[in-house]
């Protein structure tokens, strides 16, 4: 039975960097069936959700997703594009993608960064990061207050005395986003970085959180981290926190190879990876959980770029590769990343953020090229 892949474009440049994916995934001809779904800004105007049920059902009866790219806008915006019939409807804007890895409990964000031989926009050779974010909880839980009610307000008071400094704050200009962290996430993330550190033979693992200011919840994580450590002889934990990481990516970036971390930091840390190895345009990810994944570029729609072929189609391409790997096509997501690797490497066929001219689909068609 071929396995089957969902396939969700989204809006912007998600189209583009899709339709690139699809040239190497149709020269590969790895034995899948693919669905294709609506999902993204388009869904929002006309429907008043993202990420309509008839996807939902899609994704579950398929293995795994390959994803493009969605347009998210501030609250005000979301209001305003929507159809009139939809407007004044109290409809929420959600993520689409935070609710799916939420709705698929796909709680780890992987996110490798590899500085490929000759990328003139790399900031050192030999940068080999992997980022393990935790993706379903933190301050992308959701569970976030404005106005703040009297019931909340006494509630906090009486459980915690610092929430009395906010005594004479009305509950209108007050807005609270609570940091849930749990003992299983913090598990489960740290021990998926552990296990690649193992399976590729990295000697650490860098915890990266703020357990002496944030003391709850980065504490957990970094409790938890310590044990999770403990099954794995060989490996160190280093611990740092979020803002010295920042300046140690920056000041001696060969140090790190495995980063863990929460959702929030993991979201930050992860763009600066990216940056260090050229940019959005190279940063590949893959979500997943016990039974389902999702794979995508971590780069944005970029809507100004929208249809226009211009934007760097690597990261999709590097995102298809891990998806291919994770459902068993070992040997074809290797030769894929082999044929990304050796097209960056010559530098004929390059996007504008590369200083070339060419277009996203002529770096797919050289990548497929080498196959
Ligand atoms: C990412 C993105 C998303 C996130 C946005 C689009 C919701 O920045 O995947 O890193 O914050 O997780
Ligand atoms: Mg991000």
């Amino acid at each position: 039975m071929p396995k089957r892949i969902a396939v969700l474009p989204g809006d912007g440049v998600g189209n583009d960097v899709m339709e690139a994916a699809f040239i190497v995934l149709e020269k590969l001809n790895p034995d899948l069936e693919y669905e294709w779904g609506d999902i993204g800004w388009e869904f929002w105007k006309t429907e008043g959700d993202p990420l309509p049920n008839r996807t939902v059902e899609l994704l579950k009866r398929t293995d795994a997703c390959l994803f493009g790219a969605i347009t998210s806008k501030p609250k005000e915006e979301c209001e305003a594009e929507l159809i009139p019939e939809l407007q004044g409807k109290g409809m929420v804007y959600r993520s689409p993608i935070v609710r799916l890895r939420q709705m698929f409990d796909l709680y780890v964000n992987y996110r490798p960064c590899k500085a490929y031989k000759n990328n003139p926009l790399i900031y050192r050779e030999g940068l080999d990061f992997h980022t393990f974010r935790e993706n379903t909880e933190g301050l992308y839980s959701g569970v976030e207050y404005h106005p703040v009610s009297d019931e909340l307000r006494a509630a906090l008071v009486k459980d915690n005395k610092n929430m009395a400094k906010f005594d004479s704050v009305p509950g209108e200009d007050i807005a609270i986003s609570c940091r849930v962290f749990t003992r299983n996430s913090c598990r489960r993330i740290v021990k998926a970085a552990f296990e690649l550190a193992r399976e590729k033979g990295y000697k650490s693992v860098t915890v990266v959180e703020k357990p002496n200011v944030v003391r709850e919840t980065s504490g957990l994580m970094v409790r938890e981290a310590r044990k999770v450590a403990e099954e794995y002889p060989g490996i160190e934990l280093w611990e740092t926190n979020i803002d010295a990481m920042c300046m140690w990516l920056i000041k001696n970036p060969l140090d790190y190879n495995v980063i863990v971390t929460s959702n929030m930091f993991g979201d930050i840390a992860s763009d600066l990876c990216a940056q260090l190895v050229g940019g959005l345009g190279f940063a590949a990810s893959g979500s997943w959980g016990e039974s389902y994944a999702l794979f995508e570029p971590t780069h944005g729609s970029a809507p100004k770029y929208a249809g226009q072929y211009k934007v760097n189609p690597i990261a999709m391409l590097l995102s298809a590769s891990l998806l291919l790997d994770y459902i068993g096509e070992k040997q074809s997501a290797k030769d894929l990343e082999k044929a990304i690797a050796a097209v960056i490497e010559e530098g004929v066929y390059r996007t504008y953020d590369m200083g070339g001219t060419s277009t996203t689909l002529e770096v797919a068609k050289a990548v497929a090229a080498k196959l």
